[in-house]
């Protein structure tokens, strides 16, 4: 049974096959063509944290390859009625997949340990590899080759810094990062990520402007993540200089895309003059988040996955 937790669950061969699928998908999509590869299969959406691209994108994804998903609201008691594997090995009976999006990653990896149908991680406090996969996809189509392209987050080394990080060791993009000093990647997630990618080029530093010199694209996201509201106050203070905005953006190639996961806090960690640029691809990266996770469907449940 395969599961996306993190990107450590797919190879980069993997990878490749789920950017195949979600290019015929969503060329086919333009066309209005909308391929029956999931007839009759059922998704269930478990939500613990406020969603609008990733629970609308999964379920109309899913509707559009002929099948059908449900959220699961208070009323399923999630973690109150019953023990998380008694759950998890009765939905697994009704269900071909569950979609999660959880405060703590352990839960997800707690169904996971008890899933007999695949699990995929919408967004926990470690991890949004949907994202992550969606935005490679994005760069992919926004370049003329991912061969040579450099990424460059400025912020909070947070759940989808890590998942892009993941992404780009394994398509063979550098990844810069710029983060606040108490803000970086953990030890334990760099040595993971050596190990997983050998070669990797990677940037590491606290100054935003070296972080994105020769960038082929810029990406940001919020200073406080969903979980984090308590620390708002100390990380807009921690995270002041850390503004993408068009200061920044002069230190960066002028062809340099500006990306953002969404949902943005406009004048924090990125300026309107950035994000409504010509050089912005957010709403785009949005809509991708549909095409690539119809890939990653294909690949998990469909007959054309491998
Ligand atoms: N980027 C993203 O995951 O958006 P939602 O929180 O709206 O799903
Ligand atoms: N880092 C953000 C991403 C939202 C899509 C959060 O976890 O809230």
């Amino acid at each position: 049974m395969r599961h996306l937790i993190t990107l450590d669950d797919v190879s980069t061969d993997e990878i490749q096959r789920i950017f195949a699928l979600t290019q015929d998908i969503k060329a086919k999509f333009a066309e209005g063509v909308r391929e029956p590869l999931l007839p009759g299969r059922v998704m269930a959406l478990l939500f613990e944290k406020q969603s609008l691209r990733t629970r609308v994108s999964f379920e109309a994804g899913i509707a559009h390859m002929g099948g059908s998903s449900m959220m699961l609201g208070e009323d399923a008691g999630f973690g109150k009625r019953e023990r998380i594997d008694d759950f998890t090995k009765v939905l697994c009976q009704f269900v071909d997949v569950i979609v999660m999006r959880c405060k703590s990653h352990e839960t997800v990896e707690q169904v996971a340990q008890h899933a007999t149908c695949s699990i995929i991680n919408g967004l926990t406090d470690v991890a949004h590899p949907c994202q992550a996969l969606a935005d490679l996809f994005t760069l992919k189509e926004n370049l003329p080759s991912l061969d040579d392209a450099k990424l460059a987050w400025v912020g909070d080394a947070n759940n989808v810094a890590r998942s892009l990080a993941v992404a780009c060791g394994k398509l063979g993009v550098h990844f810069a990062i710029a983060s606040p000093a108490g803000y970086e990647f953990a030890p334990e997630f760099l040595d993971s990520l050596k190990q997983q990618c050998p070669a990797m080029q990677m940037t590491i530093t606290t100054d935003p402007h070296e972080a994105v010199t020769n960038a082929s694209a810029v990406y940001t996201d919020v200073w406080a993540s969903m979980g984090q509201e308590q620390e708002q106050e100390k990380r807009k203070q921690d995270f002041a200089d850390y503004q993408v905005n068009g200061h920044l953006m002069a230190s960066a190639p002028k062809t340099a895309l500006f990306m953002h996961c969404l949902p943005a806090r406009r004048g924090q960690e990125v300026t309107d003059e950035v994000l409504d640029s010509p050089n912005s691809i957010v709403v785009e990266q949005a809509g991708n988040r549909m095409h690539a996770q119809k890939g990653v469907l294909a690949w998990l449940l469909g007959t054309q996955g491998s």
